[in-house]
């Protein structure tokens, strides 16, 4: 569906109600595999059958799975891995939540990720080096997006802030920036030229060295798939999930505040902060609660997604900034 005035806004400025509800999707799913036209009506391949492809060609699956850090917990359950597996934002290969059989298409080995900028010395690193050197863990996080669902999932990887150490960013560098890969071969949505492609996200440095700033490499005890990030994703669980970039190529540590993929596209509803913040509406619709993904439960918004204690402490010289921090 298309904005009256602006074709190349997301579909996040549809309100969630306008959206086929995942349940709306997950039954026309149901009822088409009972009349036995799975394979016929939806091309659409048995999830499982997705997601083994994604670990046959992934060599990092015998690190899974880790070891969970308990200082990270959840209160409600873990959503389950199905919903996560279905239900996804990437826009490189669609703009709706439909993805994950178009992701499949994309090549997660070799994968190299450029480490560059204000650093002592630029490196480039492949994925499986890169997995040698960080010391692996899982952690249960909670993940909300700006259109105001949410779901809790148990990521594995490392913190940002080891990977910050090895790379010995310069006095200089005051954000880190993140590239998501460029490939129209590979990803569809790309070929849509009014999106600022490639996908980019920033962060400050401090925002990096936080305890809960996570390189995510995998999930639900196995390497993190395709459609979720393959094979290595941010973790930003305090901010709007659209912070968390993708499949990451690149990460340079610079002096000047980078512009993020949306904040491009529509600056004053997809901010450089995106705190979240019960009381800060988006300009269209209210942040005051989320819709739990499983249950359809609405469930009251907390400031910084319920992480006050780790992150709160960023941000109390920027109260100048006032809503521009939770947009
Ligand atoms: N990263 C890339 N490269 N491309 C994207 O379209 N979407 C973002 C974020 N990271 C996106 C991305 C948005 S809007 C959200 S809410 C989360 O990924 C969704 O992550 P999930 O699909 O694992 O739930």
């Amino acid at each position: 569906m298309k904005h009256k005035r602006n074709f190349i806004k997301p579909s996040w400025h549809m309100p969630e109600h306008l959206a086929t509800s995942e349940s709306a999707f997950l039954n026309r799913r149901s009822l088409i595999k009972g009349l036995g036209l799975s394979g016929i009506a939806l091309a659409t391949p048995p999830l499982l059958g997705g997601n083994a492809r994604a670990q046959e060609a992934d060599p990092s699956a015998s690190l899974y799975p880790v070891d969970r850090n308990e200082a990270f917990t959840l209160e409600r359950k873990i959503t389950p891995e199905k919903l996560n597996l279905t239900y996804n934002n990437f826009y490189e290969f669609g703009s709706h939540k439909q993805i994950h059989e178009a992701a499949q298409a994309l090549p997660i080995r070799p994968w190299e990720i450029a480490i560059d900028g204000e650093v002592e010395k630029p490196l480039t690193i492949g994925i499986d080096d890169l997995l040698k050197k960080m010391p692996l863990e899982e952690r249960l996080y909670r993940h909300r997006c700006v259109e105001a669902w949410s779901m809790r999932l148990p990521w594995s990887g490392f913190e940002l802030s080891h990977l910050v150490q090895m790379a010995k960013p310069t006095s200089k560098a005051k954000y880190v920036r993140f590239e998501t890969f460029q490939d129209t071969s590979v990803a569809p949505g790309q070929k849509q030229f009014w999106y600022p492609w490639p996908y980019v996200e920033a962060i400050t440095m401090e925002e990096a060295m936080n305890e809960l700033t996570f390189m995510v490499t995998g999930a639900y005890g196995k390497p993190v798939s395709k459609q979720m990030g393959a094979p290595v994703r941010l973790a930003l669980p305090w901010k709007y999930g659209f912070k968390s970039i993708k499949s990451i190529t690149r990460i340079s540590f610079v002096e000047k505040q980078p512009v993020s993929f949306w904040e491009k596209l529509a600056e004053n509803e997809y901010g450089f902060w995106a705190n979240v913040n019960p009381e800060v509406a988006h300009p269209r619709w209210s942040q005051a609660t989320e819709r739990d993904l499983e249950s359809g439960d609405r469930i009251p918004t907390e400031l910084y997604n319920g992480y006050g204690e780790q992150v709160a402490s960023l941000y109390t010289d920027k109260q100048d900034l006032g809503d521009r921090l939770y947009r």
